[in-house]
């Protein structure tokens, strides 16, 4: 088992990475975390609000800097790589796919040499006196840094919505769009230096999250902030495709256990059964907010885009003895309704040039 004291959490202000930290901060609060964030579109420095500062250190940078990464990873003795900055929307990729190339290609890149590099040092300057050729580590004294790499089904491309087959680890890498293609060719970066160079990573591919703090560009929020807005819903083709919905608690708690418990060099699965077509969520979200369930417009579908995604995920409840806690999508939708609802300041100034970028798209 590995115990992760310091660490830097890639991505920290965007959606997934900041209810990962403010996960930690409830679960582990002896843990100290190094947030590392561009604080791009996607970021909200405010979306880490509330976490006692003793716990946690924001930077704002790039992942792509290499002497930013090394100066954290040695100056905060990380133990620990939590690595969630991505270019992470597909209508985006679409439109222009070079910070897809750079933030989740050449970053991953960057990340990964700058783990190496730190290991090398700290194997050469330890006290401990094993340092350089003769170094071996053991169970209780490891230069190595933990690098967990957060990746997603979508490398897996899709499935046809009436067949049986759900992703497992073993299916075959086919992504779809330049989004999923740049995370699939992270993954396999992430591969290559465990194989090549025993860097003590893990990867985890995981499902459609929903919860507080998701941009309003994203499915849910968009639909539910419309409403709030006074804007009718909008509905990509016949609203046929179907989703696999995870609460992002589930996800962190999994990615936790992946942390202290995974075996290095795997790969695990996480989803919770939530299979649903978006129509069906967007009829769902209607309901809830009073409205008739045919109050929406139907708008252009994404070029290319996946049917169905689906997730086998008995491998990390079977290793792990994993469980999602939040499996009841009705409720968890309430309780995200009620998120926006009560956080207009955080998702109002992201609005309107959200729904500009997708007037223009056609969607
Ligand atoms: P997000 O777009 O909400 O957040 C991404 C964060 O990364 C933002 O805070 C942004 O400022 C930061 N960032 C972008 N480029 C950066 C750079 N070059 N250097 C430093 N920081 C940078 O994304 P999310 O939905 O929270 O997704 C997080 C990760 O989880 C991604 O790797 C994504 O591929 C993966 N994932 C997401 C889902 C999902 O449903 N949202 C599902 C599975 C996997
Ligand atoms: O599966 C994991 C992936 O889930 C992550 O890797 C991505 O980072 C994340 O963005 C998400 O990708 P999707 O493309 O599945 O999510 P998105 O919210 O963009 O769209 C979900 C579905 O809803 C998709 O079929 C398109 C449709 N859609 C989307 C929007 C924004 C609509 O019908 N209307 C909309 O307004």
């Amino acid at each position: 088992t590995h115990t992760p004291h310091n660490l830097l959490i890639t991505g920290g202000a965007g959606f997934i990475g900041a209810n990962f930290a403010h996960w930690t901060a409830a679960h582990h609060p002896d843990a100290h975390m190094v947030v590392l964030d561009a604080l791009t579109y996607a970021g909200n420095r405010a979306s880490l609000n509330g976490i006692d500062p003793n716990q946690l250190t924001f930077i704002h940078g790039d992942i792509c800097d290499r002497p930013l990464v090394e100066r954290i990873l040695h100056d905060h003795d990380i133990d620990t790589v939590v690595h969630f900055a991505a270019e992470s929307h597909n209508d985006n990729s679409i439109l222009d796919a070079s910070p897809f190339l750079t933030t989740n290609v050449t970053g991953t890149w960057t990340l990964l040499e700058a783990v190496r590099h730190e290991r090398e040092e700290r194997n050469a300057h330890c006290a401990c006196g094993i340092g350089g050729d003769s170094h071996t580590p053991s169970a209780t004294h490891t230069h190595d840094i933990r690098f967990h790499h957060i990746s997603t089904d979508e490398v897996y491309g899709d499935l046809a919505l009436d067949e049986p087959r759900k992703f497992t680890e073993a299916t075959a890498y086919n992504p779809s769009s330049p989004y999923s293609a740049s995370k699939a060719a992270s993954d396999h970066l992430v591969r290559a230096w465990h194989r090549t160079y025993g860097l003590a990573t893990t990867i985890s591919n995981c499902s459609n999250n929903y919860g507080a703090y998701q941009h309003v560009e994203k499915f849910i929020p968009r639909q539910i902030t419309n409403i709030l807005a006074g804007i009718r819903p909008k509905l990509y083709g016949q609203g046929l495709a179907v989703r696999d919905w995870i609460h992002v608690d589930d996800h962190c708690d999994a990615v936790w256990r992946i942390l202290t418990h995974g075996r290095v060099g795997e790969t695990y699965l996480i989803g919770a059964d939530g299979e649903r077509s978006n129509i069906d969520v967007l009829r769902m979200i209607l309901q809830r907010m009073g409205l008739p369930e045919d109050a929406f417009d139907h708008v252009n579908d994404r070029p290319g885009g996946d049917r169905r995604y689906a997730i086998d995920a008995s491998k990390i409840m079977r290793e792990l003895g994993w469980r999602p806690q939040h499996a009841d999508f009705a409720r968890g939708l309430d309780e995200t309704i009620e998120w926006y609802r009560s956080h207009e300041e955080w998702w109002r100034p992201a609005k309107a040039a959200t729904e500009e970028k997708y007037r223009r798209q056609g969607h």
